[in-house]
């Protein structure tokens, strides 16, 4: 193989994918429980996704972000007023990490500061300053400790007001679930103490949105559970069903200024053409609705199983957390009982990321299987 092996792979090729099932080139039928790590959000292959991105690619597929995108504009409108989120702007780029690294940059623009206070467990991205932010040793370089970062944990009120009062601190960022370290989150008292802090100090609140974004927690966005405005959202996976786009909502008490931010592909026609269908359909299909519900179901449903210790997670961003290292269940799921789950920095974590239309009857599949497992 002449691929950099940077991945620990399963043996398994996918060809074909439809709704919350992938299809790989022996015919097998998978269960989707992993979403490709939590980027598919209206189903795979979803007919408005598949018009809206060919519709447009006949029109006009990409064009210089110099010149206007009125796309851009229409997707920033009703990104709003889908998300309930109000006086933002927004702007766009390709990934999770990049979305974050933007968003670092434009809190260090805007307080004239450099410190950055992130939470243990983290994880933000491998960019240079997402990965400064991701508390994560074994996937830093040399390069990544440049950046002057303090790590807390989360409900840590005391060391949270300590490093603000010293006035250097430009952002705190948090993910409202915490998705590859393992789905902890922090309590409302907590964000709303963070988000006191923020201005009481004149420090950018972060909400990294990227994974725990666009209804996959039963909210619109996940911190919306803890009645706070953050100063920037950063946003990516779910946001384009697979079409790789991030972006990131500004407060308009941030002001831009001609040349701040740029780049060359980001928020492109078809990268818009994708999200505009995503938010058309979480509208028209009610996702939110039943990511909710389904949550709430798949908790009642496998708190029965004696062998889960807890049960993490809100929404379809969840996590089944055993008394054993899940390495080989997982593999079990895969192989014997065709369905695809997630794991996490938590060793016996089971993460639970399926497309926001799953139902009952698919959830049922995963609780059969543990069940045939003699969990
Ligand atoms: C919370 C969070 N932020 C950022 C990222 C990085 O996103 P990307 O892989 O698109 O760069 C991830 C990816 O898992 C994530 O979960």
């Amino acid at each position: 193989m002449s691929l950099f092996k940077v991945y620990p792979l399963y043996d398994i090729t996918p060809t074909k994918a439809k709704g919350c099932y992938v299809f790989d080139k022996k015919g097998n039928k998978y269960l989707d429980l992993y979403g490709g790590h939590a980027v598919i959000s209206i189903g795979h292959g979803h007919k408005n996704y598949l018009k809206s991105i060919t519709n447009q690619l006949d029109k006009i597929g990409f064009y210089s972000n110099y010149i206007v995108n009125d796309l851009q504009e229409k997707l920033s409108k009703k990104l709003l007023k889908q998300s309930n989120c109000k006086d933002y702007d927004l702007f766009m780029c390709n990934s999770g990490a990049e979305a974050n690294e933007n968003a670092l940059q434009i809190a260090s623009f805007h307080s004239k500061k450099s410190k950055i206070i992130a939470f243990k467990n983290s994880f933000h991205g491998r960019s240079n300053a997402a990965l400064s932010i991701t508390d994560n040793s074994d996937i830093k370089s040399q390069m990544n400790s440049q950046l002057n970062v303090k790590f807390l944990n989360f409900g840590d009120k005391e060391s949270l007001i300590e490093e603000a009062s010293k006035k250097d601190v430009s952002s705190i960022i948090f993910e409202s679930i915490q998705g590859v370290g393992g789905l902890d989150e922090p309590n409302t008292e907590f964000v709303q103490l963070i988000r006191k802090i923020c201005d009481e100090n004149d420090i950018c609140l972060i909400a990294d949105e990227v994974q725990s974004g666009f209804g996959r927690t039963g909210d619109f966005f996940g911190f919306q559970k803890h009645k706070i405005k953050p100063d920037i959202i950063p946003m990516a996976k779910g946001m384009g069903n697979g079409f790789p786009v991030g972006g990131v909502l500004i407060d308009r008490k941030i002001k831009a200024k001609k040349g701040m931010l740029g780049s060359t592909f980001g928020g492109n026609h078809l990268a818009c053409s994708a999200v505009l269908s995503v938010l058309d359909t979480i509208k028209e299909e009610n996702l939110i609705q039943n990511s909710k519900e389904m949550g709430f179901y798949f908790k009642e449903k496998f708190s029965k199983i004696n062998s889960i210790k807890t049960i993490k997670g809100r929404g379809l961003m969840l996590g089944l957390e055993f008394d054993f290292e899940v390495q080989n269940l997982r593999k079990k799921l895969i192989f014997e009982h065709n369905i695809f789950t997630g794991g996490s920095a938590n060793k016996k974590l089971l993460r639970i990321l399926p497309p926001l239309n799953i139902n009952s009857t698919q959830i049922d599949l995963l609780f059969d299987a543990l069940k045939k497992e003699g969990l």
